[in-house]
């Protein structure tokens, strides 16, 4: 087990290269099993969720060769369309392999993905989108079994917009009969970023980014070269770490346009936000002001994915702050830890009301899960003493050499064993 030992009170001054999207990569890996052909992904982050996707495609039978940010994948010698109880529990989020492999092989059997620590994360807006293609789901064992004699294009309209459930539609549609429109779909850019993909693999894609998809099914698909987007979650918890330490940073490789929320929301606690069509430059003061009021919403809605870095730096903002998530049932878990920090939380349900004081003192925390873990990080940095965070593996899983990037900007972090 490794940890981060931080000594806060140290100001930010420096920049960093922001990875590529921990979001996009893994619905675009899983693409790269439906054309059968040979494809070379740039700006891959080297995170431990790529190498649990990584896992899963050897698994299948691709052969994969990692080149430091860029992965080779050949997915011609798929030869099996199941994945282990073992590798699904390793990583909840391979279930976006669902859609893909039945493309590919007209069938396909998972375990079932599972809960994690943020909510028991339901699979069933995912069914019921891919029994409308055609699919026919059983359950046996703990195990979802999926066949199609033709997968056949549909109208299906999501209950709730899914980012997951999108992806797996749209990995799914593309070899299915005819065309397929997806009503209510999720709006994330990395749905925007899977479409590109698709494209290029001569996929006809069209809607990524809004409401309504339409994916007509393709015969002939190719192998591509492609580059993934910047992580949009990695640099918004950088300026929220530069929030809590005070000081200056330039994000480079990052999409502005992506951020909008999130950076409203930074502006609107006094910080000064420059952008440029690549970067974005934050400068802040010692003391941020509250946030007033965050409602974590689907896109283009506040992120649920920035509410734990937003908490932290809510604790010693001036005044009093209120989160609402409605995203996930459980993600409130890292006040109890900050609660050690000196922080004044209270969590009600689906609400956190966070006072904020002066400064966080050090102490041993735990991280539990990615975003929180992150967040353990972001308010040591603003806070007297040394705070010892454990459990690294977990901001491991999204947050690509996250020690070295911040001690590039003057922070005192070191990883522990
Ligand atoms: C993706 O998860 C992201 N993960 C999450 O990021 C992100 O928080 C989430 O989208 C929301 O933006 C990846 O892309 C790998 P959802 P996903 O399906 O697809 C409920 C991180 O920290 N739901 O949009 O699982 C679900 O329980 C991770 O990087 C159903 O009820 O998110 C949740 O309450 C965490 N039934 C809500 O919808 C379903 O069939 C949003 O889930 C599917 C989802």
């Amino acid at each position: 087990m490794s940890g981060f030992c931080i000594e806060g009170g140290y100001s930010f001054e420096g920049e960093i290269c922001v990875q590529g999207a921990k979001n996009a990569v893994l619905p675009i890996l899983a693409a790269t099993i439906i054309n059968g052909g040979k494809n070379v992904i740039h700006n891959c982050p080297r995170l431990r969720d790529v190498e649990k996707t990584v896992d899963v495609l050897r698994a299948l039978g691709c052969r994969v060769v990692p080149l430091g940010n860029t992965l080779v994948v050949d997915s011609e010698p798929m030869d099996k369309f199941t994945i282990e109880d073992s590798l699904m529990r390793q990583m909840r989020s391979s279930i976006i392999f669902l859609g893909a492999i039945i493309a590919r092989c007209g069938e396909a059997v998972v375990s079932m993905p599972g809960g994690c620590e943020i909510g028991i994360r339901p699979i069933d807006i995912h069914m019921k989108a891919l029994e409308r293609l055609g699919i026919e789901i059983t359950e046996e064992h703990g195990y979802i079994l999926c066949r199609a004699e033709k997968l056949s294009g549909a109208h299906i309209h999501l209950d709730f917009p899914s980012v997951g459930a999108t992806e797996n539609i749209m990995l799914a549609a593309v070899c299915a009969e005819g065309t397929t429109v997806v009503t209510n779909a999720a709006r994330e850019p990395e749905i925007v970023d899977l479409q590109s993909f698709l494209r290029r693999m001569g996929a006809k894609v069209s809607g990524a980014g809004t409401s309504t998809i339409e994916i007509e099914g393709s015969a002939r698909l190719y192998g591509v070269d492609y580059t993934v987007m910047p992580d949009r979650i990695a640099a918004g918890t950088y300026l929220a770490c530069c929030g809590a330490a005070g000081g200056k940073i330039l994000l480079k490789n990052t999409n502005p346009g992506d951020m909008t929320s999130t950076l409203s929301c930074l502006s609107g606690m006094g910080a000064k936000i420059r952008q440029e069509k690549n970067s974005v430059y934050m400068s802040a003061g010692k003391r941020l002001k509250a946030f007033g009021t965050i409602r974590t919403m689907p896109y283009p809605g506040f992120p649920t994915d920035m509410q734990s870095p937003f908490l932290a730096l809510g604790c010693t903002a001036s005044g009093t702050g209120v989160i609402t998530e409605t995203i996930f049932e459980n993600r409130f878990q890292n006040a109890e830890e900050l609660l050690r920090m000196g922080a004044d939380i209270r969590v009600d349900g689906k609400t956190a009301v966070i006072v904020g004081v002066k400064r966080l003192h050090g102490a041993v925390v735990q991280a539990r899960e990615l975003r929180g873990g992150a967040s353990l990080v972001t308010a040591a940095l603003g806070a007297e003493g040394t705070t010892t965070v454990m459990n690294a593996e977990y901001i491991d899983r999204g947050y690509e050499g996250f020690e070295k990037n911040l001690s590039m900007c003057g922070a005192h972090v070191a990883r522990i064993n």
